[in-house]
């Protein structure tokens, strides 16, 4: 199929790239001459698994083109919507500006029965507020909300958890339209349907608040054990085992309960505030109440880490030379946007300390936002002559292949924060090292 998506950041490029890797023709379609430059010569904008090679292979294949011309989009069966929704300046609510801005720009290039189909996580009600410009032009505007994670986001295009089609509906069931519509998307997405992918067809109020739950509940989780950890800390315990206990429980599951510095990144963050200033708006804001605790709760964890620096350091950080391993708001991603191991880094370096953060992928975007940081590809000399090592991003670098003796042949205190969880204290120990987790004794 022809296929358009409007919008080449995270979503749109890898989308794009995706859906020309099984087999569609996909014109990708951005206002940032930049990016479509780079993108136009196989070049991924940002670190992303696997995006490189469909890149590469869709524009040798002859499938996939870049362009700034919305006029390209003429001609597609279906056009995806990929722009971001950011949290608006001075508020919690979504911008919507960009989508409203790609709508409008499509409208001049629909054809009748063409879909427009909605990817960008959106408040819900918007696509009920979109329809009918579609509609003018003989279009019908679907809502296809994406859930891929970062650093997996090739597979999770390709091969999805579930696909979700909010489609026009008449009093809880699909229109013709909406029948139509929907039947379209299946062929879209025909490799992941044949394979027996869950395709639910719903409403479109329905499909927008799959994706904003799915991602409260997420953050859920992860405040929940975040918060177990603050309760660990003052009786002793340690959330580490708790979760595994908790986890075996198959109604509970041991995903999303990795205690920490808690989550960052474009989506979570943003999203749950989304939805707490959406529900105010719909007048449901006690329904959701909980999502300010679970943001607040997160953000204590932040305090929490510099707080475990400032006692291990005997009282204060000042002048004392900290080596941060991390930057990134997860590992397998270069993204910084509400990097909590970014803002300890940074929080750190305002308290007085000798900053030096590594990285394996995230430097560049870090030293562009934070200048005033000191930063170092190289882990070793990132360790050397540190008072203390803080982990704030589970890259397999530091969990994995750091080994303690190496790490203490470089550094000179014998302190180190695991402000992911992800080493293991007693080797740590062993080697001389006074251990720091976060929720654990
Ligand atoms: C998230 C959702 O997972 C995805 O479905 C949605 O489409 C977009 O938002 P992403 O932002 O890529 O994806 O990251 P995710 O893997 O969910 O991690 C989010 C944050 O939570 C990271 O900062 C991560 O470090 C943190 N996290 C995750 C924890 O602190 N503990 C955990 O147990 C899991």
């Amino acid at each position: 199929m022809r296929l358009s998506v409007v919008g080449c950041g995270y979503l749109g490029a890898v989308h794009a790239a995706a859906m020309a890797s099984i087999g569609h023709e996909v014109v990708g379609i951005d206002v940032d001459e930049r990016k479509i430059a780079a993108l136009s010569k196989g070049e991924a904008p940002f670190f992303e698994p696997g995006l490189q090679e469909i890149l590469t292979e869709g524009i040798a294949s002859g499938r996939l083109s870049f362009t700034t011309d919305m006029a390209a989009a003429q001609g597609a069966a279906v056009h995806f919507v990929g722009v971001g929704t950011p949290q608006q300046a001075g508020g919690y609510a979504a911008d919507l500006t960009y989508v409203d801005a790609a709508i409008d720009g499509l409208l001049p290039f629909l054809a009748e029965g063409d879909i427009v189909a909605g990817k960008s996580t959106v408040p819900v009600g918007t696509a009920a507020r979109l329809a009918p410009r579609v509609s003018e032009r003989g279009a019908t505007l679907v809502w296809n909300p994406e859930f891929l994670r970062e650093g997996w986001a090739v597979q999770d295009t390709i091969d999805p958890d579930r696909l979700v089609a909010g489609v026009p509906s008449d009093d809880g069931a699909p229109t013709a339209e909406g029948e139509r519509a929907a039947e379209i998307l299946r062929e879209v997405y025909h490799p992941s349907v044949a394979k027996g992918t869950p395709f639910i067809v719903t409403d479109y109020a329905t499909a927008e608040l799959v994706k904003v739950s799915a991602n409260a509940f997420l953050a859920t989780k992860i405040s929940f054990i975040n918060a177990m950890a603050e309760i660990a800390e003052v009786t002793g315990a340690d959330v580490t085992t708790l979760a595994d206990a908790i986890g075996h429980d198959a109604r509970i599951g041991r995903r999303f309960l990795g205690a920490g510095i808690g989550f960052g990144g474009g989506c979570l963050p943003k999203d749950i505030r989304a939805f707490s200033a959406r529900a105010e708006e719909l007048g449901r804001g006690e329904s959701v109440a909980f999502l300010r605790e679970i943001d607040a709760i997160n953000l204590r964890r932040r305090d929490r880490a510099v707080e475990l620096a400032t006692t291990a350091l005997d009282g204060s950080v000042f002048d004392k030379k900290i080596a941060v391993l991390g930057a990134a708001f997860k590992p397998h991603s270069d993204d910084i946007r509400d990097s909590p191991a970014l803002d300890v880094a940074v929080r750190l370096h305002g308290l007085g300390a000798r900053v030096t953060l590594t990285d394996p992928a995230a430097i560049d975007n870090a030293r562009r936002l934070h200048p005033q940081l000191t930063y170092d590809s190289d882990l070793d000399a990132t360790l050397r002559d540190a008072d203390a090592v803080i982990v704030v991003t589970e890259w397999d670098e530091y969990r994995r292949h750091l080994s303690p003796e190496h790490a203490a042949s470089l550094a000179r205190g014998r302190v180190v924060i695991d402000g992911r969880n992800c080493l293991d204290p007693a080797a740590w120990r062993a080697a001389g090292w006074t251990y720091y987790g976060m929720g654990r004794p």
